[in-house]
């Protein structure tokens, strides 16, 4: 998204009227029952404020019907086999549209500095030392920047076939004061799904941050509490929302672009009492995702992450054919978030990603369609440390990107696995025996992934830890061009 020219800019007053016209007709249109489109009309009043072009987005809709006709020709002879033959191939938008530190340092680093509180979007909002305007400001040139449409394209062009794209409840509807989020990160999921359209990819929107964080990850937009599940208000607000995405996406202009919809990342099954609560959630949000609203089921699929204990534990949830359709199932699979993993050789690594078979196999014969929605190549969690910072473990409050449990850098960490130099950063600074490993893990996943319904990686681009991103595997090699070419053979 471009800005537009200074010489727009001076002519918007004058065709201030006509171009403000639709747009409150369409958001008076919208108040009562479309809380997406009336969110997306203050979004685009937004943009448009703050000089962005926004026709592209306006003839959104427009674009999308007429795209229709050619997709669902090409559905048709080549339509996409969730569960069958046909395997999910691709890449998460991480960073984008919900902002994490470690993904895109620069926009909290100089701020964190200032004010160091600011830890994620949510600390990023209420503590920008400059004021709200500025964090608007900042968050907007954010999401016009991280994700173009020539990442879609080149996503496309890697032979991949899904893009799964977090988005965060605040984008959804009106905050309330007191939750301090900035929204305006529809205006880019409308685009990204046409984007995404344009380029024959399918599209798995995921609810990645809900009131109260259900997982106190930076990634659900706040790092601490975990508040989600202890209030049934929170619980009851994010199923508004996500009726609200789902009411929007189930529409046929969406249809063979939009293809699941997840009505909650990472739900922390780890602290007691959250498992209750999600299993009843995805019960509820089984009916919002699958009809919407309406009497009659859409064409969308149920995709629900495993809430940390494991996809073995749902084999028999939602099992019953006649009651249950579209369900698939997600898990995410990351070998450097414990003491033990972290301390992995590369051939325990290996072993430990031919161990999920047995589980994708399972749930793949039993119909749910398992992906690993999130997983990586990268074999350290150095990219936690965030060039600028200095972490150590005796610090007692979590900073910015957290730091590195493989050097012993992360809070309370009691080792050290080795030096994190030349392990994330530059992936022009890797070693070629580093880079022969990382491709060993690509491709030991995806070949271990494909025995369910296929895999998403997380996450397509990083700022500075090139071991995490997908656009970085492809350009210094430990990522095929196509993502089914096998240098190691068949690992397990
Ligand atoms: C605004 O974007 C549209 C396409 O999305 C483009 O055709 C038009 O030239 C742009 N206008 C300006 C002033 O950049
Ligand atoms: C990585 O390589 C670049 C040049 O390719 C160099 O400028 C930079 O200092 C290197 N970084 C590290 C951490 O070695």
């Amino acid at each position: 998204m471009v800005r537009t020219s200074a010489l727009l800019l001076l002519a918007l007053p004058l065709a201030a009227s006509a171009l403000e016209t639709p747009l409150s007709r369409r958001a008076q249109r919208h108040q009562s029952e479309d809380l997406f489109g009336a969110q997306l009309a203050l979004d685009m009043q937004m943009m448009q404020e703050a000089g962005y072009n926004i026709s592209e987005a306006l003839g959104a809709s427009d674009e999308l019907e007429r795209l229709q006709k050619t997709l669902q020709k090409r559905a048709a002879t080549t339509g996409f086999n969730y569960g069958g033959s046909s395997k999910v191939r691709g890449v998460n938008l991480g960073g984008w549209l919900v902002s994490e530190p470690f993904i895109k340092p620069s926009l909290f680093l100089g701020v964190h500095k200032r004010d160091s509180r600011i830890v994620d979007e949510y600390t990023f909002c209420r503590y920008h030392p400059d004021g709200r305007a500025a964090a608007r400001a900042a968050l907007m040139q954010h999401w016009a920047s991280w994700m173009t449409e020539a990442d879609i394209k080149a996503i496309a062009a890697a032979g991949l076939n899904h893009v799964r794209i977090p988005i965060g409840y605040w984008a959804l509807g009106v905050v309330p004061a007191n939750e301090y989020y900035i929204s305006g990160a529809l205006y880019y999921l409308k685009l990204a799904v046409l984007w995404a359209g344009r380029a024959n990819l399918r599209v798995l929107i995921d609810l990645h941050g809900a009131p109260g964080s259900q997982n106190g990850f930076d990634n659900s937009g706040r790092q601490g509490p975990i508040e989600w599940h202890t209030s049934a208000d929170n619980v009851a607000r994010t199923k508004k929302l996500l009726l609200a995405l789902v009411a929007e996406f189930q529409q046929s202009k969406y249809t063979n672009i939009v293809t699941a919809i997840q009505p909650l990342n990472e739900p922390a099954g780890f602290v007691d009492g959250v498992l209750p609560v999600a299993k009843q959630y995805y019960l509820d949000s089984y009916k919002i995702v699958r009809f919407g609203g309406t009497s009659k089921a859409n064409k969308l699929l149920f995709n629900i992450h495993d809430v940390f204990v494991g996809l073995s534990y749902w084999t028999g949830f939602m099992a019953k054919a006649t009651s249950y359709s579209n369900v698939m199932s997600d898990t995410h699979i990351y070998t450097m978030f414990d003491d033990v993993q972290i301390k992995y050789t590369d051939a325990q690594r290996i072993q430990k990603y031919c161990s999920y078979s047995s589980d994708v196999s399972a749930l793949s014969a039993g119909g749910k369609r398992p992906i690993v929605g999130e997983w990586t190549a990268a074999s350290t969690d150095c990219s936690g440390k965030i060039p600028g910072i200095t972490y150590k473990s005796t610090d007692t409050v979590k900073g910015l990107g957290g730091g590195a449990r493989y050097d012993g850098t992360a809070i309370g960490a009691t080792y050290k696995v080795g030096s994190c130099t030349g392990k994330t950063g530059s992936g022009a600074n890797f070693s070629s025996a580093y880079k022969a490993s990382l491709r060993k893990f690509y491709e030991v996943q995806t070949t271990v992934y494909e025995r369910g319904s296929g895999w998403i990686m997380w996450t397509w681009k990083m700022e500075s830890g090139d071991d995490w991103s997908y656009q970085a595997g492809l350009k210094y090699g430990w990522i095929p061009k196509n993502p089914t070419e096998k240098k190691y053979g068949n690992q397990c």
